[in-house]
């Protein structure tokens, strides 16, 4: 475990040589800026709102969310669907230490830990143990509000930004859907513009700048002339399975 800047503990993997979370912005506070609040921007006034979260990790992208609904009275139902490979991972989070804003979850993170599944009539969620990329073939088209990019680097994780992947992903996020991602590579804008999203910067004073993307037109953030990077990065290229 390691202590991120907003006092949130996020860890390190030693597999993957890379933090779960950037120290600079802090665990908790990364999730909620890059993730949830430019996500609910979009998707707050649904009825039933579904998101995928790539990948479970620690589960900051997913309790961040539920700290949100609290925060803001959401009643709307909402559905978490959530690949991890590290099981071992997983079980031990019930011995996590967590941001004092997740102690009311406590019962959700225990749940979560032991069994992979929540439901309590309105928040429903389920940590798939296994590989995300066989875990997203079994959702039909347009299945996805939200989509939380939130794997391992690119340069250390590939597999999980491909053009290939993300043209998986385009299936069945819903076409007014959003993808949130801490990624700004070009690389990752390229594989999600190569399979017609519509690339976006969330930025703000407090944390560095991701990226949002969409089938749709979205004027809640600033858009990226995709076409005048291309033409500036000839050279530049989506990864490939
Ligand atoms: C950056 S961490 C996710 C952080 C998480 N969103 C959070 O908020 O705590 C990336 C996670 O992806 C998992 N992972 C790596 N490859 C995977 C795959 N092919 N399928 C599912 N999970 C994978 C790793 O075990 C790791 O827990």
């Amino acid at each position: 475990m390691i202590l991120s800047e907003d006092g949130s503990f996020t860890a390190y993997s030693k597999e993957y040589d890379e933090h779960y979370h950037s120290t600079k912005d802090g665990a908790l506070h990364e999730s909620l800026v890059k993730h949830v609040l430019p996500a609910f921007k979009i998707v707050e006034n649904k009825d039933e709102i579904n998101i995928l979260d790539i990948c479970y990790g620690l589960g900051f992208n997913t309790l961040a969310t539920l700290l949100y609904y609290k925060q803001n009275n959401l009643t709307s139902k909402l559905n978490i669907y959530s690949p991890e490979l590290d099981a071992n991972l997983v079980k031990s989070l019930e011995n996590f230490t967590y941001p004092k804003e997740f102690e009311e979850f406590k019962n959700i993170i225990l749940q979560l830990s032991e069994n992979g599944f929540y439901d309590d009539g309105v928040w429903r969620i389920e940590v798939f143990l296994g590989d995300a990329r066989e875990y997203i073939k079994q959702f039909t088209a347009d299945s996805f509000d939200v989509v939380y990019q939130d794997a391992f680097s690119p340069s250390t994780n590939p597999i999980l930004w491909t053009k290939e992947y993300f043209s998986d992903i385009k299936n069945i996020i819903k076409p007014e859907g959003i993808l949130t991602t801490y990624s700004i590579a070009l690389a990752t804008r390229l594989a999600l513009y190569e399979n017609d999203f519509n690339i976006y910067t969330n930025s703000g004073e407090n944390f560095r700048v991701s990226t949002v993307a969409s089938p749709s037109l979205l004027s809640e953030f600033k858009s990226i002339d995709m076409e005048h990077k291309i033409s500036c990065n000839l050279d530049a290229k989506s990864l490939r399975d």
